[in-house]
């Protein structure tokens, strides 16, 4: 093929992806699955902004660990307050700052003034100054504003009490004033808030809003909205979204991360795209979570060198039998069929039922693979198996250490 064919064929060949750009992490859903408490409790909070504008300057914190919908449902509560506002004819602007970027005052003010379009040379003015000339711009135009300053830790660290002090507790120095500017900050956690002066911290702790880490079940009804939007129909199985939902739910000990799951249904897709399949495979999600952890298949490959052979076999045995079922799981009996099959065409007599069982509690303990008790739709209780991570590399070293062990074998006996 020549090169134009090459990227003329990549282009034109179908894809999974109906609207890729739902899987962006700038994307703002128009509904928020598991978050409507947040959202309720931000509208209470900030309920004067729209019923007695002016009346008083509010300030909320949320704060929960990473890619838990923190910055989402602050965009997506600014979005909607402004609608409200707008329906009864008070100018509210939503403006959100990340003070990753933007971790002075200066570079604070200076996107506040930005976001408002105000263009005037900044240039040899204080913060100080900078804040007044866009106080008085929003009276003359009777303007209110929600401002987000997300990754507030950052701002607190490098930009110091004084002036979180002056952008927050602005208002006590001119209790006269119209409260126009309002506030929600984020953070992942509450540490760094203790090197501010008590005042101003407990100040800015009056009104907290945590978000816990997510469910399996609600990362599934996350995964399940984005899946919707950005797949064509039948490209993308209940079962997918579930493994994926899986491997980050809090209560399977993942971080309940919600960035991460949609991040591994994207490369799914593109690698199902990439491998010309019409639709996600269990193994392609397999990969998707190697290359986004890759110190998970490091980690395991790491591990596999302290294996006896016959567990080794067991884990040979486990990895051939969920490629051949194309499932994301299988029966703890399936994989034990499997190596005594393996056992035979080896000619080496299989260890015992419980020394198998033994082997596979071993195997989870080193986090080799993963265990779980089967739940509804399954007759019976039993221990499914998965792992985590592409299975052909990982045989690949298994093979390699299992020569090495026959060999070793050999060399023992004579
Ligand atoms: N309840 C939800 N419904 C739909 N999408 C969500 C939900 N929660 C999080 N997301 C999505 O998950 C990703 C991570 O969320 P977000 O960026 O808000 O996390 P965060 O808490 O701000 O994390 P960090 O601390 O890393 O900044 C985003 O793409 C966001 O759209
Ligand atoms: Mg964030």
């Amino acid at each position: 093929m020549n090169i134009n064919n090459i990227v003329e064929s990549v282009i034109n060949r179908a894809s999974v992806f109906k609207n890729r750009s739902v899987l962006d992490r700038s994307y703002v859903p128009e509904r928020l699955p598991h978050r409507d408490r947040q959202l309720a409790l931000l509208a209470e909070l900030f309920k004067p902004t729209v019923t007695s504008p002016g009346s008083i300057s509010i300030t909320a914190l949320l704060v929960g660990d990473i890619g838990v919908g923190k910055t989402v449902t602050a965009y997506v509560f600014g979005r909607e307050l402004v609608k409200v506002a707008e329906k009864k004819g008070i100018e509210l602007r939503y403006i959100h700052v990340n003070c990753h970027s933007a971790r002075t005052l200066y570079g604070v003010v200076q996107s506040i003034a930005a976001a408002l379009s105000l263009s005037i040379p900044f240039r040899g003015l204080s913060p100080r100054e900078m804040m007044l000339i866009v106080l008085n711009h929003m009276k003359k135009h009777n303007l209110h504003a929600l401002i987000t300053l997300d990754e507030f830790n950052y701002f607190v660290q490098v930009a110091g009490n004084d002036a979180v002090y002056f952008l927050i507790r602005l208002y006590d120095e001119y209790p006269e004033a119209e409260k126009r500017l309002h506030y929600i900050l984020i953070t992942r956690s509450l540490e760094v808030l203790g090197s501010l002066d008590p005042a101003t911290e407990s100040y800015i702790t009056k009104h907290i809003i945590k978000f816990d880490p997510y469910k399996t079940e609600e990362l599934f009804d996350i995964l399940k909205q984005r899946r919707d939007l950005a797949f064509y129909e039948n490209t993308v199985d209940d079962e997918i979204l579930k493994y994926i939902a899986e491997t980050e739910g809090y209560d399977k000990g993942g971080r309940g991360n919600a960035r991460a799951a949609i991040e591994i249904l994207l490369r799914a897709g593109i690698i199902a795209d990439y491998e010309g399949s019409p639709y996600i495979k269990i193994e392609h999600v397999r990969k998707a979570i190697g290359e986004i952890r890759e110190e998970l298949l490091v980690d395991i490959s790491d591990n596999l060198q302290f294996l006896q052979l016959h567990e080794l076999m067991v884990l040979k045995a486990i990895i051939r039998k969920l490629r051949s079922s194309g499932e994301g799981y299988i029966k703890i009996g399936e994989a034990e069929e499997e190596y005594s099959y393996l056992c035979n065409i080896l000619k080496i007599k299989p260890r015992k039922h419980t020394q198998v069982y033994e082997y596979i509690r071993n195997l989870k303990n080193m986090g080799i693979i993963n265990a779980k008790i089967s739940g509804k739709g399954f007759r019976g209780r039993t221990t499914l198996i998965s792992i985590p991570v592409p299975l052909d590399p990982l045989e690949k070293r298994v093979d390699e250490l299992i020569d090495k062990r026959l060999v070793e074998k050999e060399v023992n006996t004579i």
